[in-house]
């Protein structure tokens, strides 16, 4: 039984073969209805668990709509609904789910209660984001990046704004897949220093910086994420917006980047914050690629925890 928790956690011949699978997912729906059932069901019979404790758009949909695609069936369930909210311990809920289902997503606040789910399942479980890290989301990134330009390995990523959960499993990406990454962002703001550490100790050239500019120049790819992120505390809002405003992804910032850079953001997006509406809608921007491909890269790594 395999669990997916981090990028960093995963094998890079799995995460590879993963990514790989995910390419030959997508091509091979080949333009058929979005409901229509792969040929091969591999998760025919199969019962998935997918448990939201923050809100979700992408993750909800693109999990439920690749489950079933497969074969298989899911329930959504909210944390404030079910009885972990309201005082039953991670571990228990882990193994009476175990007794129901084959498979679990969960997206929730601290890493500890991910970790502590996936020791005490009996069956697969997947990190569908904590306020630490988001690897689903950087596993479709790598998927998008690839069908665009090719191989990540070897180019240049930079990172403008916070130093949040999505930029530490782009971290985790930059050690396992073999490229650059820059920080660009306010020093309060600063991703923790283990994730620049373990992918510099993977080979990977990690930089930090405060200017932008500098950050951004010969880039290959430009990303960027929301400046006030899901638990964070409202009343930073304010002093956040300030530090990262010289971050904003714009036009100008952009025209500092390759010519054939591409731009990403997970989404949601504060438009015309953390980026202008002339780089979301512009033409580097591969934002809805990404969000489709958070279904043909979990469907991977769905497959990879099932090993089916
Ligand atoms: N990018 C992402 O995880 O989006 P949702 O919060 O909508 O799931
Ligand atoms: N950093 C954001 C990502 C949302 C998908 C958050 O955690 O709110």
């Amino acid at each position: 039984m395999r669990h997916f928790l981090d990028i960093n956690k995963t094998s890079v011949t799995d995460l590879r073969a993963m990514i790989d699978d995910a390419h030959a997912m997508k091509a091979a729906r080949n333009g058929r209805p979005r409901g229509a059932v792969d040929d091969d069901q591999p998760l025919k019979d199969m019962m998935v668990a997918l448990i939201f404790e923050k809100p979700s758009t992408r993750t909800r949909v693109s999990f439920d709509v690749g489950v079933r695609q497969m074969g298989g069936q899911t329930m959504v369930l909210s944390g404030s609904e079910m009885q972990l909210g309201h005082g039953e311990t991670v571990a228990d809920t882990a193994r009476v789910l175990s007794r129901y289902v084959d498979m679990i997503m969960i997206r929730t606040f601290e890493e500890a209660t991910l970790l502590e789910m996936a020791e005490h399942a009996d069956v697969p479980v997947i990190n569908g984001l904590t306020n630490r890290t988001h690897p689903c989301q950087i596993m479709a990134d790598i998927q998008t990046f690839e069908e665009h330009r090719g191989p990540i390995a070897g180019k240049k990523v930079v990172w403008c704004g916070d130093g949040n959960n999505v930029f530490a499993s782009f971290a985790h990406a930059a050690g396992q897949f073999g490229f650059d990454l820059t920080f660009a962002g306010p020093e309060p703001l600063d991703p923790e220093q283990k994730f620049i550490d373990e992918a510099r100790a993977k080979g990977s050239k990690v930089e930090i910086t405060r200017d932008p500019v500098e950050a951004v120049t010969g880039a290959d790819l430009v990303v960027t994420d929301t400046w006030v992120s899901m638990h964070d505390a409202p009343s930073a809002r304010e002093r956040r917006h300030n530090q990262l405003r010289p971050y904003q992804v714009n036009g100008a910032l952009m025209a500092h980047a390759k010519p054939d850079a591409l731009f990403m953001h997970c989404l949601p997006a504060h438009r015309n914050e953390e980026a202008t509406n002339e780089v979301m809608d512009g033409p580097h921007s591969v934002i809805f690629d990404e969000a489709e491909n958070r279904l043909h890269a979990q469907k991977a790594v769905m497959r990879w925890c099932l090993g089916v």
